[in-house]
């Protein structure tokens, strides 16, 4: 269903990607959070097919930037793990999660305390799309052991730093199975984004919860409780127990697509809702962008135009500004060349 729903998306981001348009304008970056434990990686799990350390309890302690790209020659799939100074490379996508574990020890001590150092994870695989995820500690309601009083405060400031950014497309992830009034995630990402334009809602679980409450959760999800503009999207990811039952993520595809077509209360779940979300939100950005490039070439373009003025002093000074450009760029492209003289 996230899939469906969220693909036509993916897919655009995806072709802008590969067309190089990233390189000139800033494409969207997918960021989820939640509350802990809501299934905010089981999400990112699922939308990039990649599997991400999962659990119950505090798992993400730092950002987790996941960085994606389709490479079609040479690799079936390789990792490259970057925070602080270090580089790890390796090809073996089952030891992902003691990589990712090890450099969140490093980087924010063994135990549960979090960190704002963001750990840059590249995969390259012929199996995926060209898209940028991060994945966000979830909001701890009350400090564990061995966490600082203001832990919360301390995820809120992460949180809050990460999807300000007006290229963020903030998913917030809510379960089924708790009152998603009190979601803080969804208040933080409303402050940011007043209008709801780059915010969707995910909520996870729905087969956990509670019977008697499928007719509150058809509201909120048909956008009657705390109207969103962009809507909510219901998934089913992989439970801890299918998870220990090592359930692939493609099973977990057809047994979520089951478990909403043969519900008796969510079947009629309009998927849909979103489809555009994305698309809507980061189209008329990419325009605005784009417009703005063709302004700036268009006045570099028109200085060239122009050409010497008619006057004699005037076409003097010209000829002598354009000479001395002309010199100082030949300078440059000289000195550049024997840079790479020294380099051989
Ligand atoms: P995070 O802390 O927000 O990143 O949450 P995780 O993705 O680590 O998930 C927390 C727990 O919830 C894990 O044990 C998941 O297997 C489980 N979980 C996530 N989504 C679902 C779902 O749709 N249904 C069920 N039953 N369990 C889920
Ligand atoms: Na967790
Ligand atoms: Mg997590």
């Amino acid at each position: 269903h996230l899939e469906e729903s969220i693909r036509p998306y993916i897919d655009l981001i995806d072709t802008l990607r590969s067309a190089g348009i990233h390189k000139d304008l800033a494409l969207p970056t997918i960021i989820v959070i939640g509350d802990q434990s809501s299934g905010k990686s089981s999400v990112l799990e699922a939308l990039s097919g990649v599997p991400l350390p999962r659990g119950s309890g505090i798992v993400t302690r730092c950002p987790l930037e996941l960085r994606l790209k389709k490479v079609n020659v040479g690799v079936n799939w390789k990792a490259v793990l970057s925070y602080s100074n270090n580089k790890i490379e390796f090809v073996d996508s089952s030891l992902l999660e003691n990589h990712v574990h090890a450099a969140q020890n490093e980087l924010a001590g063994k135990g549960v305390g979090i960190r704002d150092d963001l750990i840059t994870l590249e995969i390259m695989s012929p199996d995926v799309c060209d898209l940028t995820l991060i994945d966000l500690p979830g909001i701890a309601r009350v400090p564990v052991n061995g966490q600082p009083q203001d832990i919360g405060n301390q995820i809120k400031r992460l949180i809050r730093k990460y999807i300000e950014k007006q290229e963020t497309i903030n998913m917030v992830v809510c379960p089924c199975n708790t009152d998603i009034a009190t979601t803080e995630a969804l208040k933080i990402a409303q402050e940011v984004d007043p209008d709801g334009k780059r915010t969707i809602a995910i909520l996870t679980k729905p087969d956990l919860i509670d019977r008697g409450t499928e007719t509150r959760i058809l509201d909120i999800v048909h956008n009657k409780v705390i109207p969103l503009r962009k809507g909510y999207i219901m998934v089913k990811c992989r439970g801890q127990q299918q998870i220990d039952d090592n359930i692939s993520l493609e099973e977990a595809a057809q047994m979520e697509s089951d478990f909403f077509r043969t519900h008796e209360h969510f079947s009629v779940v309009d998927q849909i809702l979103c489809v555009c979300v994305c698309c809507q939100k980061s189209l008329p950005q990419l325009n605005e962008q784009i417009k703005k490039k063709l302004w700036d070439l268009k006045n570099e373009l028109k200085e060239c135009e122009a050409g010497p003025p008619q006057d004699p002093k005037g076409a003097k000074q010209f000829l002598i500004k354009t000479l001395t450009r002309f010199n100082e760029e030949i300078k440059s492209l000289s000195l550049g060349e024997q840079i790479t003289e020294d380099h051989l």
